[in-house]
């Protein structure tokens, strides 16, 4: 992987099948209520969206339509009420909490506001953690989250706990934790938003490499204006609904 700034196109021929390329996320009449007591929150309604592999997606809105809402049910993290939703051509919704739980960890690199870093462990445990629920041994995964962290710029740093390290240098550890399984797709909800200009830029930097090097398909959440600029589509969202349906960059 070398540091080029720039942006390649998708993998060619990626999930190409008999000349139509496959989506690696089908969203098809999606629905999904919260429940509070004997009260309905309806939270997203009738989403239909296909992601094309290798894409970089931006998905924007007010506070409170649902972006969230639709990471998480992307990431099999929540399960819709109605509708279909396909992973790779793996239908989500029908896995059981155990299974999805596997599926996640072999398909879903995640990034998040506020990091989630387990404090207890230093930089280095915390980007090896996913890969304890693999077969690879002692040796393989030093050799991968040393490698993994060295990609971030944290060669320095592996041994620091979260709370010896800044905001942008803890998100760049959660990076190298999600993409270190190789993971299908890489979901990051406002993954700038609690950083300065500078650090929000290397994060944005890191993201870009991963799609457009390593070919991740990358959904971020976003309010930032620059974050948005990293992308290849932008979709918005309003009151659960999707706006200005075509997908094509905005900015
Ligand atoms: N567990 C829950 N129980 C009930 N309502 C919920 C729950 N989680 C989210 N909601 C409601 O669903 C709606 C969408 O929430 P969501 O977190 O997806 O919004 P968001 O677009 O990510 O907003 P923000 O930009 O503020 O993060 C909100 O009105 C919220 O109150
Ligand atoms: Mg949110």
């Amino acid at each position: 992987m070398t540091a080029s700034p720039t942006r390649a196109p998708p993998p060619e021929g990626a999930g190409e099948a008999g000349g139509a390329i496959r989506p690696i996320v089908a969203i098809a009449h999606l629905s999904k209520s919260y429940r509070r007591g004997d009260q309905v929150v309806p939270v997203l309604r009738d989403i239909t969206l296909d992601i094309p592999p290798g894409d970089f997606i931006a998905l924007m809105g007010p506070s409170g339509s649902g972006k969230s809402t639709l990471l998480n049910l992307i990431a099999g993290i929540d399960k819709p009420d109605a509708g279909e939703l396909r992973v790779d051509g793996e239908d989500i919704t029908r896995l059981a909490e155990a299974e999805l739980a596997d599926w996640r960890a072999a398909h879903v690199g995640f990034v998040f506001q506020f990091y989630n870093l387990m404090p207890v462990l230093d930089a280095f445990e915390n980007v090896e953690l996913p890969l304890l629920l693999t077969s690879l041994g002692k040796r393989d995964r030093r050799e991968r989250v040393e490698t993994a962290l060295a990609l971030v710029g944290l060669s320095d740093r592996m041994d620091h706990y979260p709370n010896e390290l800044s905001g942008g240098q803890q998100q760049r550890v959660a990076i190298a934790r999600a993409f270190i399984t190789d993971p299908t797709i890489i979901v990051a909800d406002e993954p700038t938003g609690d950083l300065d200009r500078k650090s929000a830029e290397d994060i944005l930097g890191l993201l870009r490499r991963l799609n457009s090097e390593m070919g991740k398909t990358v959904i971020m959440v976003t309010h930032d204006r620059h974050a948005v600029e990293s992308a290849r589509h932008v979709t918005h969202l309003e009151k659960g609904e999707l706006v200005a349906g075509d997908g094509e960059k905005v900015t």
